[in-house]
């Protein structure tokens, strides 16, 4: 596996391929990003991840400088998952100028859930995927479920740029109590990890509630909320939501078993956690 940190070296080593497989990802690895270098490994050409905290992503307070920078660790991980290049640009290699030209994803999409808590999150998202995707010039590219809207997010650009690389989505890796890997998971401290597990059940019984045609949807977000409350999180939001645009469904399209998911993001002290279950 080779360790790559300069454009030029990344192009001179992937000329010519056109099998290239691509795991975007911002470092501190774990079992949910090998999962989806494994994924990646299994669609037959060379693999590439890259790691790089994008500032374009993260508002002036959240965690861009307390974010863990573990690029040793990262390729001790990556190596016997089946990587082939690591590409780990520096902030000057992927932004020599300030990046004034921008990918801006729609407002229906990018405005709501996430894009509502975290404004220009999905502005930053999609203008260093681009920007990778320029670099790496992938055939496919996995993006992990976890992240839910921005995998939507990113088909939606692929498609309409008509971008030459398959999105190739990744299912979520869960510890055994059921809580979503995330690199955010290790600010947690112990009794908030055991507490933790409380955000998938609680988008658990949110999804089954989404098939009791006697229940309206703002009850069963209200009741979900509310739980979550009571046991010292801040939620920001607990909705069921179509699969196809995240957009709320009628009541019509509930009880004609419209694909949907269930979403959540909430504040356990100072660690927003978000995680999704379809439905
Ligand atoms: O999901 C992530 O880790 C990031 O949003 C991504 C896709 C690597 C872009 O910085």
């Amino acid at each position: 596996m080779r360790v790559i940190h300069t454009l030029a070296e990344l192009r001179q080593a992937l000329a010519g391929q056109n099998r290239t497989a691509f795991v975007p990802t911002m470092g501190n690895l774990h079992e949910g990003h090998l999962s989806l270098v494994r994924q990646a490994r299994a669609l037959g050409g060379p693999v590439v991840v890259s790691i790089f905290v994008n500032r374009l992503q993260f508002l002036p307070h959240e965690d861009f400088d307390q974010y863990p920078r573990t690029l040793a660790r990262d390729c001790e991980l990556l190596a016997p998952a089946g990587c082939d290049i690591v590409f780990a640009p520096s902030e000057a290699e992927l932004y020599p100028e300030p990046q004034a030209y921008k990918i801006q994803p729609p407002a229906a999409l990018a405005d709501l859930l996430e894009g509502e808590f975290r404004p220009g999150f999905f502005t930053g998202v999609c203008t260093v995927v681009m920007k990778l995707f320029q670099c790496v010039q992938p055939a496919y590219a996995v993006f992990g479920q976890k992240d839910y809207q921005q995998l939507k997010v990113i088909q939606g650009m692929a498609r309409q740029f008509a971008l030459p690389v398959q999105i190739v989505p990744g299912a979520t890796v869960r510890a055994g109590d059921g809580l979503a890997l995330s690199s955010r998971n290790g600010y947690l401290d112990e009794r908030e990890r055991a507490e933790a597990t409380a955000l998938s059940q609680t988008l658990q019984a949110l999804a089954e509630g989404a098939r009791d045609l006697g229940r309206p949807l703002v009850l069963l977000e209200a009741e979900a909320a509310d739980q979550l409350r009571g046991r010292g999180w801040t939620p920001d939001y607990l909705t069921l939501r179509r699969r196809s645009d995240l957009l709320p469904p009628t009541d019509a399209e509930r009880a004609d078993g419209e694909p949907l998911v269930a979403l959540g993001a909430a504040r356990l002290g100072a660690t927003r956690l978000i995680d999704n279950l379809e439905c």
